[in-house]
């Protein structure tokens, strides 16, 4: 009777792949009949718990595919005291159960994505030059021009701007309505995910589905968010105002440019590794082999993802400078391989984020070192008994980096056009993803799992 009770349970719950390889592995492997006859509630709790351990298996079957090994550790481990003890000593980020989990997983993955479009809406708008359309900036924001008076009003106030000035002078009303709504629509998908965020934040937080630890990292998350609205208006003021010389285009300034870009990195990563450790609390283990190649791959990818991240910072000053409308060729910069302006500035600090021809030197050798140190990891890879999802990461972060640089070349010898430029800043956000969800796989396991692993007896695979 119990046995079909937790049949339905399972059922319920999509891991019938689970529950047919725990029944196989108790009647062939484990040999232990006694697992489900049990009827102990606190097997119903290890359970639910394992369920949840093996959620973002559910979600993603493809990535962590079911290895019978692993199967059969769930089953030992649910047979033993210690799946107790390592389900109580696995800290949650979701009360409430597996349901509870699905929704709050569902719901940061949503957030994520959002973030994700925000990111490349926000480059669009920079790419069409239409950043600097609306002159003024409130906090709550406001409703777009309704009537021709009030839009003869907000062309009025853009006309005082250098950007029209110096750039647009002359400019219909018909394509200045375009860039203002580019504008308006990056500033609402903003606001309109502040409002995605806080309004279920407030839900589950009521239904005491937040844990402390996971409030308090949406909290940071949250102000982050805000203060990204902030930044923004921060770098759009720098560009609304006279550049100091007669000859220079207005522009925003490229450290208030990159400050804006590299937080909304940081946003989205934070909330990609919270999202991903609210449905996966334990990172796939499978047997002491592949946690001790989980191990090595982790040493391997911390200085990579750095490498990855101060990459795509060095791009964001690229972006910032225009430093990708010079040197339109590849690999020398027009006839030379170093051009000898590149120390040109004073003090020689500034070359590194001012000087279009060292901006541009330093990113191109950045994405190169990140593709050779990629390739050698993936090599290195190769000699590394692991689990198969993290091989295919390791795989995957290999194609989307070498996918990278090929859409950075061609976005440099075409002339950065809007859609390759926008490609390609899609593609540093996804391998940003990937390294994450490479980071977050390799994770060291809870020194519970790890502990009723070391215990249990070999198996074949
Ligand atoms: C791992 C490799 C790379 C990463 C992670 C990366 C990342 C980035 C990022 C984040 C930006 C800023 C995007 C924006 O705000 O619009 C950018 C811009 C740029 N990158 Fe890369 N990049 C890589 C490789 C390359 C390569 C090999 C080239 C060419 C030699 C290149 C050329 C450019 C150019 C021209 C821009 C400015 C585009 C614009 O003005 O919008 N990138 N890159």
């Amino acid at each position: 009777m119990m046995a079909t009770r937790l049949g339905a349970l399972l059922r319920r719950s999509k891991v019938l792949t689970m529950a047919s390889q725990l029944r196989s592995c108790r009647n062939s492997v484990c040999g232990q009949s006694s697992i489900l006859s049990s009827s102990s509630p606190a097997l119903a709790e290890s359970l639910a718990r394992l369920r949840s351990l093996y959620g973002f298996r559910s979600m993603h079957k493809s990535l962590f595919g079911t290895s019978s090994r692993k199967m059969c550790t769930s089953a030992t481990l649910l047979n033993s005291n210690k799946a107790e003890a390592a389900s109580a000593a696995l800290k949650l980020l979701v009360n409430g159960g597996p349901r509870a989990q699905k929704m709050v997983g569902i719901w940061l993955f949503g957030c994520s994505a959002w973030v994700f479009s925000l990111v490349v809406l926000g480059g669009v708008t920079r790419l069409t030059r239409s950043g600097l359309s609306m002159t003024d900036w409130k906090f709550t924001g406001s409703l777009p021009p309704l009537s021709e008076d009030q839009w003869l009003c907000e062309f009025e106030k853009y006309q005082q701007s250098p950007e029209y000035k110096r750039v647009n002078r002359g400019m219909s009303i018909e394509d200045f309505k375009f860039i203002y709504w580019m504008e308006y629509a990056h500033r609402m998908w903003g606001r309109a995910l502040g409002v995605l965020f806080a309004v279920p934040f407030t839900y589950f937080l009521a239904k005491g589905f937040i844990t402390r630890p996971l409030g308090l990292r949406l909290s940071i998350l949250f102000a982050l968010g805000a203060g990204q609205g902030l930044i923004g208006w921060w770098m759009v003021k720098s560009g609304l105002e006279e550049p100091e010389s007669e000859y220079v285009q207005p522009r925003v300034s490229p450290y208030r440019l990159a400050t804006h870009l590299t937080s909304a990195f940081a946003i989205y990563c934070g909330m990609l590794w919270t999202a991903l450790s609210v449905v996966m609390p334990e990172p796939p283990t499978g047997s002491m082999s592949w946690v001790q190649g989980a191990a090595k791959i982790r040493k391997l990818a911390h200085p990579l993802s750095m490498l990855v991240g101060i990459t795509a910072v060095s791009g964001a000053f690229v972006a910032g400078n225009d430093a990708g409308h010079a040197y339109n060729t590849f690999p020398k910069m027009g006839d030379t391989w170093i051009p000898k302006d590149i120390f040109n500035m004073e003090p020689f600090i500034r070359n590194f984020f001012e000087n279009t021809s060292t901006v541009q030197l330093n990113h191109r050798i950045l994405a190169t070192t990140t593709l050779v140190a990629v390739g050698c990891f993936w090599l290195a890879s190769k000699k590394i008994d692991i689990h198969p999802a993290v091989r295919s990461l390791v795989g995957s972060v290999l194609g989307m980096s070498t996918l990278q640089v090929t859409l950075g070349i061609s976005t440099l010898l075409s002339y950065v056009p809007v859609s390759l430029a926008s490609a390609h800043q899609a593609g540093a956000l996804t391998l940003l993803t990937l390294v994450i969800l490479l980071m977050h796989t390799v994770r060291k396991p809870s020194p519970a799992l790890l502990k009723s692993m070391a215990s249990l007896p070999k198996l074949k695979s």
